[in-house]
């Protein structure tokens, strides 16, 4: 009798707890795999923190379970400190296969008190070859700063701490391919690419330094999750107006995105005219 009468309560009891976890596991545990480097990849503070390390053996990586088809994700990281030469931290969406469309975040190490490269490009269809680099307003190994890529159908933004640094607009009209088609999924490693990461090759990882780490915490991500062939978004935000769906930079925005470009920006595919003899890249000249 009496436990057919604690059964209910027992059964809430149990639903309440499991939604709890549910929610406190809501963290790299639940949304990302440790996918390479042999334990050189943690997760730490009941999965709260993600740290990734490098030694001259192997560096290490993870990637997140699910599949996107269009989000905005924003992923707080600490980079390598102090001699940080060589050593390569990349942070980006990938889809599969050889058309592959990506986003990338490639973080660029070098000497103590001089200055990380921040790295930028987007594939679509396979093809690249749209790098943009940049130095940063701070120094990103001594705290934890927000790197932010927005991917909706008509554009991207990669973002640092909230201000934008650089939009790739769909240009489809005039003949070039946007990433809309191939979910991706979010991947990081930390490795060694001492034959060009530090001006350009020249200044070699100390292995004397090792092991390397980087930290990783507060991954959040309102997205279209993609499962078995169909894809559902988070919120209602594919509907909402002025959701990351169809977000827009105000002119606000916009200014910071100059200020940024003007006083930071390091390399700009756009302007190589030697790297395109036959003409820049058609989406070069619509901004
Ligand atoms: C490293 O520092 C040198 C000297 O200031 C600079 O030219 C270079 O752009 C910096 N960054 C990288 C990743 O090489």
């Amino acid at each position: 009798m009496a436990s057919s009468s604690t059964a209910p309560f027992m059964y809430l009891a149990l639903t309440l707890l499991s939604s709890f976890l549910t929610l406190t596991a809501a963290n790299f545990y639940q949304d990302f795999d440790i996918t390479w480097g042999d334990g050189r990849g943690k997760m730490l503070n009941n999965g709260d923190l993600l740290s990734l390390s490098l030694d001259k053996a192997s560096g290490s990586g993870f990637q997140s379970k699910n599949e996107f088809l269009f989000g905005k994700i924003d992923m707080q990281l600490k980079l390598v400190p102090g001699n940080s030469a060589g050593t390569a931290t990349a942070y980006y969406l990938s889809s599969k296969g050889s058309a592959w469309d990506e986003i990338d975040f490639e973080f660029l190490g070098n000497l103590s008190g001089d200055p990380y490269i921040l790295h930028t490009n987007v594939f679509s269809q396979g093809k690249g070859n749209r790098e943009q680099q940049f130095y940063l307003w701070f120094d990103p190994t001594t705290d934890f700063h927000t790197y932010s890529i927005l991917w909706n159908p008509q554009r991207i933004i990669f973002s640092v701490d909230g201000t934008p640094i650089r939009e790739f607009k769909n240009s489809e009209s005039i003949g070039v391919a946007f990433p809309k088609n191939q979910p991706m999924r979010l991947y990081s490693s930390l490795w060694n690419a001492d034959d060009w990461a530090t001006r350009g090759g020249l200044v070699k990882t100390d292995w004397s330094q090792a092991p390397f780490s980087a930290s990783y915490r507060n991954f959040k991500a309102d997205d279209c999750i993609w499962s078995s062939g169909a894809s559902s978004c988070t919120s209602s935000s594919s509907t909402t107006t002025n959701s990351w769906f169809s977000q827009e930079l105000d002119t606000t925005n916009q200014d910071r995105l100059k200020w940024v470009q003007k006083n930071y920006m390091i390399y700009n595919y756009c302007t190589d005219a030697k790297r395109f003899p036959q003409g820049l890249p058609p989406e070069c000249n619509t901004s």
